[in-house]
């Protein structure tokens, strides 16, 4: 059975963009692949963050894979920073990464343009996620179009350690979903949708009630053609919402198109909104139950030693490849 690995940061809420772009695609392989499933919460600490919080949005990760449909006996779902073979193969990493590749990285430009003080781990993050990824000798990575090149990287750095120290690493592919890969913002359907966006009116929630559901969509930035018709070049908003519904509902972006026929801005916005609700609402009911119940913890703990079994084994090799620690 092929193997996959994908991450998430618990940072902030989870969007509509990280279900449809990772989560949504993670439920419908796990039944085809070994799946493991990250909450990167080393990876989140590279921007500062207020540890009570953290804490609590661990928790409430853990719980949204499991309300999304992971099965955790199924699927491996575990804590970054409780299987420590992912910071010791990220040395690694990092030690076969180049300074000029990671500067690059469009997500560390983003994230450190005109900032002060910005951390160095900002800088080493992609080689932390090809350890994350490489030490599972994962075959596929799942994840929106915004991960794509830590992906690509992750495929260079181990072709190199290969290279260097013999076939160790498995080279893995990446995988974007075919409808959703970058879910854009309400407010400015140029941007993808972020956790990070100030303006909250661009951004669901996985946790936003229905009332916040549809009072966000009604006053989504479209266009004053009122025609419901897919063209991202001329209607990026429109565009977005029937990407939304499409995923979300499994209609086809044509079968929405003539849905909407005739209808104005307002019935079409309240048809997504309906599609955005009843996907979402179950998921929500289960993730109240799970949050504070004793088996979330019970299916972490467990998925820890299972995927610090798995990742100790391959850095032992990585090791006895670059010839640290001892030989017996
Ligand atoms: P993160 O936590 O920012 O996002 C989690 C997942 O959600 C996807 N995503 C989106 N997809 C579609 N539309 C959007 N607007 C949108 N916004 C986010 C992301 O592409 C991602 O799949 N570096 C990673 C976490 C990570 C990881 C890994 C992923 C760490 N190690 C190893 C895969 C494998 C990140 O910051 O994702």
């Amino acid at each position: 059975m092929k193997t996959i690995f994908s991450g998430v940061q618990p940072t902030g809420t989870v969007t509509l963009g990280n279900y449809i772009g990772a989560f949504k695609q993670f439920t419908e392989l796990q039944h085809e692949y070994d799946c493991r499933f990250c909450i990167v919460d080393q990876h989140a600490i590279t921007v500062q963050q207020d540890p009570a919080e953290l804490a609590k949005t661990i928790r409430s990760l853990a719980a949204i894979y499991i309300a999304s449909g992971i099965d955790p006996e199924k699927s491996t779902l575990f804590i970054q920073s409780e299987v420590p073979a992912h910071a010791q193969a990220g040395w690694m990493m990092q030690c076969i990464s180049y300074i000029g590749e990671l500067e690059r990285m469009t997500q560390f430009k983003d994230k450190s343009e005109g900032k002060e003080g910005v951390s160095a781990a900002l800088l080493t993050y992609p080689p932390l996620m090809a350890a994350d990824i490489l030490i599972y000798n994962t075959d596929i990575v799942p994840v929106g179009e915004d991960q794509k090149q830590h992906v690509e990287l992750t495929r260079d750095l181990a072709e190199r350690f290969n290279k260097r120290y013999g076939e160790v690493l498995t080279i893995p592919e990446v995988r974007i979903p075919k409808n959703g890969a970058r879910i854009k913002s309400l407010q400015d359907p140029l941007k993808k949708m972020s956790k990070s966006d100030p303006n909250k009116k661009g951004t669901i929630t996985f946790l936003d009630t229905s009332k916040e559901i549809e009072k966000k969509v009604k006053s989504a930035v479209t266009d004053s053609e009122g025609i419901v018709k897919f063209d991202v070049a001329n209607k990026p908003g429109v565009s977005n919402l029937l990407t939304i519904e499409s995923a979300l509902n499994g209609n086809s972006i044509s079968d929405l198109e003539a849905k909407y026929e005739g209808l104005g801005y307002g019935a079409f916005k309240a048809g997504v909104a309906e599609a955005i609700i009843e996907h979402l609402s179950p998921l929500q009911e289960r993730y109240e139950e799970l949050l504070n119940s004793s088996e979330l913890d019970a299916h972490l703990d467990k998925g820890a030693e299972r995927a610090q079994k798995i990742a100790s084994a391959t850095l032992k090799k990585m090791e006895a490849a670059m010839g640290i620690g001892r030989r017996r």
